[in-house]
């Protein structure tokens, strides 16, 4: 797969696990420390050579937008007060990126929104993140997934390995092992219980589609709220295409569950030179408590 430049972040879903900040806030917006959550899969992104981004948004999503842009009356402000370091800050991603935005218009279900972005994508294979998985990795795993895709010409999933207990929680695959972290993918089954599982690979959001899968993303039948999975749409892709799972290398953080947002926060705050001290001086004495 060659020209791989554009990158989709479907935002315009309805955040309902984390409501009631999700009524007025997006869900992408949530900070991990003092970034947006959108902020590291845009990150992600860059670095993986992918120039093009193109964010769905929907109702309720205009700070996106926003924290995107240049904002010149804080820029103002904080250059009167000659706050250089934080000025750049917020300066770098405005100057970085360019981004597109389309909107969806009801929120029906990731291949939904996925469809959305069809006119901007054309006919050229295209990366796909979902800001909530947060991924920290040596080598983005978008990169990691684009390396895959050029070489097996072809569209790649993120997998990642999960516990018999949590795989009723994933879409999972079936596939043809070709080495340790590459699965030739046959079939998929969303959310299966334990004991109709055909693995414990789970598909994590980061993908490398192919434009045709606009063709059978057409072709889904919406499911429970009118909505469009994308799982579907790729298990047709999968019948008369190669298509294939690689276990990427690092640690993925659920950030759209509570718990896996506050974990994010913690870990990677603990990476911050500034914080790792204080923040584990307050864990310590939160665990003193309660034990007590
Ligand atoms: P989720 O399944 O996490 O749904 O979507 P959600 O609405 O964001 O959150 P909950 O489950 O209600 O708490 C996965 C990704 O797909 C996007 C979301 O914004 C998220 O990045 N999405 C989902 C859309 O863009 N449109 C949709 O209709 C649904």
């Amino acid at each position: 797969m060659k020209n791989l430049r554009k990158v989709v972040f479907p935002a315009a879903g309805l955040g309902t696990r984390f409501l009631p900040v999700t009524k007025s806030t997006p869900k992408e917006m949530l900070p991990i420390v003092d970034k947006p959550l959108i902020q590291y899969g845009v990150e992600e992104a860059l670095k993986s050579g992918f120039k093009d981004i193109i964010i769905v948004t929907g109702k309720g999503k205009n700070a996106i937008e926003d924290y995107f842009d240049y904002s010149y009356e804080l820029e103002d402000v904080l250059s009167k007060r000659q706050d250089k370091e934080i000025l750049e800050e917020i300066r770098r991603m405005p100057k970085e990126v360019d981004v597109a935005y389309i909107r969806q218009k009801n929120p029906l279900g990731l291949g939904h929104a996925i469809m959305c972005a069809e006119n901007l994508i054309c006919e050229e294979p295209f990366g796909v993140i979902l800001a909530d998985d947060i991924i920290d990795a040596k080598i983005p795993v978008l990169k990691q997934l684009a390396e895959v895709a050029k070489k097996m010409n072809a569209p790649v999933i993120a997998l990642m390995e999960v516990s018999k207990e949590m795989v009723k929680k994933y879409g999972i695959v079936k596939g043809k092992k070709i080495n340790n972290r590459l699965w030739e993918i046959e079939d998929m089954v969303e959310k299966p219980d334990i004991s109709s599982a055909p693995s414990n690979l789970a598909i994590i959001g980061r993908y490398i589609l192919p434009s045709k899968i606009f063709y059978y993303l057409k072709k889904v039948k919406p499911g429970k709220n009118g909505e469009i999975q994308l799982t579907d749409a790729l298990k047709m892709y999968a019948k008369n295409n190669k298509i294939y799972g690689y276990l990427f290398e690092g640690k993925r953080y659920d950030g759209g569950d509570k718990l896996g947002y506050l974990e994010a926060n913690i870990r990677f705050a603990l990476k911050r030179k500034e914080l790792k001290k204080g923040l584990l001086k307050i864990l310590s004495q939160v665990i003193e408590n309660e034990h007590k």
